[in-house]
């Protein structure tokens, strides 16, 4: 067995268990994968001070956000497919939150639905929602999240058009999975994948079956969301989600002060600096880069989130120092969830709070709610 000390060794270890497709599908970017670079590179770039003789005696991870406890400050992220990386990969996911302590979010373009996500957790998970050309259908799911108990609705504003993604054009990545002369090989030396999810019960989009029976046949992610997703919405819209979900609203996606300081004024609870991954708009500015911009406009009135690159527990430290209230992993969760299923996702949550602690230690810091940008060497982000 493969000694696992970093999320690189869990990517290391998905890349050996899923099929190409699936992996490719979670691990690469949009276009030219510029963004997604400027993500790690800009992560990478800040440097962190080393301190000495503070007394760390007393070290805190615990944090709020949304008035929920975390017992530190990241999240799961929505991830699309995620059902496909391993059977039952979305509850693994919420089981994995629920043991740590931190919380869940559930794509709209999940494989286990709102309701199996339900039945097998105790505690509240975050629902993610796309605005689709069918308004009955967002009722509905929005209805479904309240049942379910979920405790926050996450709007995602940053793919109404889809970024292509040349990878999974290329690998022929559909829904459900199916094998082909093409993959057959590939798929052959990864028995354990295909036993539980391409012979498995749930393989396609579990949110939208019953209301769609064509999903249920082959079909490319993009071909789905050009059909489906509204790309007229605008912020109006948002008052149209507020009216119908009664519980904490936040906004994913935002990448520019201006539309920080709109997602404010309307309201939101918490937003997102996400540039999804570097998987939609290539050039994009990396989120580091206009984290501390998103917090100056938004004047906090509302609670700022972060993503896009976060492979570390120093990764975390850096965006708490910018001004990130907590922050979510997209990339880190899905290579952790096809290396080891739940128990793979607790390994990955545990490696990032051992880091970030450790990290926080040698910088000085014994609360994670008190990190500031006093921490990061040089004057750039001050
Ligand atoms: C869906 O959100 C994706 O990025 O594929």
């Amino acid at each position: 067995m493969a000694v696992i000390t970093s999320i690189a060794d869990l990517r290391d270890l998905a890349r050996k268990r899923v099929p190409r497709a699936i992996f490719d599908y979670a691990d690469r970017g949009s276009y030219d994968e510029i963004t997604l670079r400027r993500n790690r590179a800009d992560l990478e770039a800040l440097e962190l001070r080393q301190r000495v003789m503070i007394d760390l005696s007393k070290l805190s991870l615990a944090t709020t956000v949304l008035g929920e406890p975390w017992s530190f400050p990241v999240a799961i992220a929505p991830t699309g497919l995620t059902g496909l990386f391993h059977r039952n990969g979305e509850i693994h996911g919420a089981r994995a939150a629920q043991r740590v302590g931190v919380p869940f979010t559930l794509s709209t373009m999940s494989i286990c639905s709102i309701e199996d996500v339900a039945g097998a957790v105790t505690k509240p998970f975050w629902f993610q929602l796309y605005l689709m050309k069918d308004r009955s259908f967002n009722e509905e799911l929005i209805a479904r999240a309240v049942a379910a108990r979920c405790s926050a609705l996450m709007l995602t504003l940053d793919l109404t058009v889809m970024g292509v993604r040349r990878r999974d054009a290329k690998n022929g990545l559909s829904i459900p999975p199916r094998l082909t002369l093409r993959n057959a090989l590939d798929i052959a030396i990864k028995p354990a994948w295909a036993m539980g999810v391409l012979f498995g019960k749930r393989r396609t989009f579990g949110n939208l079956v019953a209301r769609m029976p064509d999903t249920g046949g082959l079909l490319t992610l993009s071909q789905w969301i050009a059909t489906q997703f509204d790309p007229s919405i605008t912020w109006a819209d948002l008052e149209w989600v507020r009216a119908r979900w009664p519980g904490k609203l936040i906004v994913k996606g935002v990448l520019d002060a201006e539309d920080a300081r709109l997602a404010a004024e309307h309201g939101v609870d918490a937003l997102v600096v996400s540039n999804h991954g570097g998987r939609q708009l290539d050039s994009a500015p990396s989120t580091i880069s206009v984290l501390p911009e998103v917090v100056e406009a938004v004047e906090g009135r509302c609670e700022v989130l972060f993503d896009g690159g976060v492979q570390s527990g120093q990764d975390v430290l850096k965006a708490l120092a910018l001004g990130a209230h907590g922050c979510l992993i997209g990339k880190a969760f899905l290579y952790a969830l096809a290396a080891g299923g739940e128990s793979g996702v607790v390994q990955a949550l545990e490696i990032l709070r051992k880091e970030l602690e450790v990290s926080m230690a040698l910088s000085g810091c014994t609360d994670a709610r008190k990190i500031d940008a006093s921490i990061l060497r040089g004057t750039r982000w001050k």
